[in-house]
């Protein structure tokens, strides 16, 4: 399957059908994430772990004990590249049929730091579930999902912008970039607020934060994690539609709101 078609089709998966995680998808998928790099170039260590062994838990979680979390030093950037990183290993796992939710907060998180060996100076932004889609949800997640109209997201001229901030970029105007937009808005986010903007200037692509309220405590950013997301959609969906872009924080000083908050660009080459 295509990367963009991954990308559409990945949904957030809850209700698992309770066959174990297979051994050689396990191998697979801890062999990827051990190789993932990020932009920002932090290591991240990675583990699968069983739930029953560690007493580990989550209450929208049902019908699998396997899950896959990563730890990493609290350094500046640390949420994007948790988020770029955690993501390259989502959409390889749907792509061998594997269902993974995002979870930061609900789980019992000191049973997975623990399971984890966390240390003082680190932190384990998130973990996912990891198992087989169960051919019919449950009713919790069903409501989960519509609380937090899950299957919704911004309209492309709300989440791209032309040159400013004050100009909306249409799909026809983004031209060749459109698609790889496209694969950006699709993203998944916490409480899928979408925080991400993006300003098509000239040869570049700036990505912005559009702060939230709660999600920032001043030593972490939530929705930083969901712009790592987007940055790793926008790299991904651009590499396999044949556009060459590179990674850089050069922050053009563009006019912004006050809850806008810059992040990073990628520079299309050709
Ligand atoms: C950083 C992050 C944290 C999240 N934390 C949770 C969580 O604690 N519990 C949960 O059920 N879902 C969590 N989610 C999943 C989002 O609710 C979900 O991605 C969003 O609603 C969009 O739905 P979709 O993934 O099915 O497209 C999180 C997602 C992200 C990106």
């Amino acid at each position: 399957m295509s990367i963009l078609d991954t990308i559409r089709k990945r949904r957030s998966v809850r209700t698992f059908d309770g066959v174990p995680l297979k051994q050689e998808d396990a191998q697979k998928i801890i062999e990827f994430a051990e190789k993932v790099e990020d932009p920002y170039d932090i290591p991240i260590s990675w583990k699968i772990l069983d739930a029953k062994k560690y007493g580990l838990s989550s209450p929208v979680i049902v019908g699998t004990d396997c899950y896959i979390a990563g730890k990493m030093h609290r350094v500046p950037h640390a949420e994007e590249a948790f988020g770029y990183a955690f993501e390259k290993i989502v959409l390889f796992a749907e792509g061998l049929g594997v269902g993974t939710t995002w979870i930061a907060g609900t789980m019992n998180r000191d049973a997975f730091e623990k399971a984890m060996d966390l240390s003082e100076e680190e932190v384990m932004p998130c973990v996912s579930p990891l198992g087989y889609p169960a051919s019919r949800m449950s009713l919790r997640e069903n409501l989960m999902r519509k609380g937090i109209k899950a299957d919704t997201r911004n309209e492309f001229e709300e989440l791209f912008f032309d040159g400013s901030f004050g100009k909306p970029l249409s799909r026809d105007a983004a031209g060749k970039l459109a698609d790889v937009l496209e694969a950006v808005r699709f993203a998944p986010s916490a409480v899928n607020m979408q925080p991400w903007r993006a300003v098509l200037s000239g040869n570049s692509v700036h990505f912005y934060e559009k702060h939230s309220r709660g999600y920032d405590d001043g030593r972490w950013d939530t929705q930083k994690i969901d712009m790592g997301i987007a940055l790793c959609h926008f790299e991904v969906a651009a590499m396999e539609l044949g556009i060459p872009v590179s990674f850089t924080i050069s922050d053009p000083g563009l006019a912004t709101a006050k809850d806008i908050e810059y992040i990073a660009s990628f520079e299309i080459l050709e």
